[in-house]
């Protein structure tokens, strides 16, 4: 897709999510996406409840908080962003930096034995959103 209406869909998206409230979580899911977390992005990121760990970075770009994603994002979680963003399809701030494209490295830790092709499933990715959303403070 062009840069452009990858951009234009992104914004109707982050519209559409400020608009409504988020629904209720399904606390399975919730605990898998803490499990897919704590496998593929507590390293860098922290516990959850922590700030990143800038020495789990080679480059030693600290990992943002993703706890305050919703509270930087004007009180809104912006799961758009979020998903974007974990799939390689933004621009980082530092091209540079260690944050993986998850659409190409897959969930590695969560299979390591390459279950589920080494793909990131689209039931996982969800739940890994659905907890990063309940974390928010
Ligand atoms: C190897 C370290 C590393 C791992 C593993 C990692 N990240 Fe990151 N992440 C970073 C760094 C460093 C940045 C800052 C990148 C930048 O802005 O250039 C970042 C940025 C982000 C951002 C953008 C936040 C913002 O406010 O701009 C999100 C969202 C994110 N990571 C989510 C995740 C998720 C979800 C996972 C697990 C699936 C994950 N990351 C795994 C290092 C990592």
């Amino acid at each position: 897709m062009h840069t452009r209406s990858i951009f234009f869909v992104g914004t109707i998206c982050a519209f559409l999510t400020a608009c409504s409230e988020p629904p209720d979580r399904d606390p399975r899911a919730v605990r898998e996406g803490q499990r897919i977390y704590a496998n593929e992005c507590a390293a860098c990121h922290g516990g959850g409840m922590e700030p990143g760990n800038a020495a789990a970075s080679p480059t030693y770009v600290v990992a943002p908080d993703l706890t305050l994603l919703k509270r930087r994002n004007d009180g809104y979680f912006p799961r758009e962003f979020v998903s974007r963003f974990v799939m390689g399809q933004l621009e980082k701030d530092d091209p540079a930096s260690p944050m993986p494209d998850f659409s190409a490295q897959g969930l590695r830790n969560v299979y390591p034995h390459g279950g589920a092709d080494g793909e990131v499933l689209e039931t996982d990715f969800e739940n890994l959103l659905d907890y990063l959303e309940t974390i928010q403070r």
